[in-house]
């Protein structure tokens, strides 16, 4: 069942998706070679619990850690780590759960460690093109499948892949609500979107084979071919004026 939230609802989403990229944006400047995961998870749980807020992610079926840091070929889960040391030249996605108030907002940045090369940016502008073509969909009247294949088709020309075991989701009061909200489908197919749905669109592309494992550590899900993945997220209330993104940094 799609919840549709209330205008006051939406506000209360809105003010933990403003922790969220808040939080992101430190993080963004915290990001350094030689800093590991952990520290990474150390800061953001600070900033997060002393603005009130909850770090969704830890506890969630067991999940040790506030933040989900994907380094290179990791795609997305990856646990922090004290031994994870950030190197230059990486690149990591850094996804995020922040409740405040009972709401709660997702956000996902995949940014360089110092400088990276031009394959690595070029995966990272696209994967956010992709994202902000799914976003454009996002409109009452539209359908879920016209957000996945505005998505797909922009990745496409560049040979990436899409995963297809992980999808986007609704929000609100729990972390994943419907609809599913996949980075792939079929325009006019899948749910209608209306006024007051909110929902985390979030692709997860690949430089190369969309195939994935899964680590021993029950978490951690990496490319098999070894090659890099970006990860890029906002959550995106549906409104009458068009798609309105909760979770944009400054
Ligand atoms: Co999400």
């Amino acid at each position: 069942m799609i919840t549709i939230r209330t205008p006051e609802e939406i506000e209360k989403i809105a003010l933990a998706s403003k922790l969220t990229a808040d939080t992101l944006s430190l993080l963004e400047k915290t990001v350094r070679p030689g800093i590991s995961t952990l520290e990474l998870d150390r800061i953001a749980e600070e900033y997060i619990r002393s603005n009130g807020g909850i770090p969704s992610c830890k506890g969630y079926e067991g999940y040790p850690a506030s933040l989900c840091t994907s380094v290179n070929d990791m795609v997305v889960h990856g646990i922090p780590s004290a031994k994870k040391i950030l190197r230059k030249g990486d690149i990591i996605s850094i996804d995020l759960v922040v409740e405040l108030n009972g709401y709660m907002g997702d956000s996902c940045i995949t940014i360089p460690v110092g400088h990276t090369n031009k394959k690595n940016l070029q995966l990272i502008e696209v994967t956010e093109q992709a994202l902000f073509a799914g976003i454009k969909q996002a409109v009452p009247g539209n359908h879920v499948g016209d957000i996945g294949y505005a998505v797909e088709k922009t990745v496409k020309p560049y040979g990436y892949g899409v995963l297809r075991e992980y999808v986007g989701h609704g929000i609100g009061t729990d972390m994943h609500e419907d609809p599913e909200v996949p980075n792939y489908g079929t325009p006019g197919h899948g749910p209608r979107l209306e006024e007051g749905m909110v929902i985390c669109i979030e692709p997860m592309i690949t430089m190369g084979s969309p195939d994935i494992l899964t680590l021993r550590d029950g978490w951690g899900v990496v490319t098999a071919d070894g090659k890099p993945a970006a990860h890029i997220e906002h959550t995106v209330a549906i409104t009458k004026d068009g798609p309105k993104i909760l979770t944009l940094r400054s």
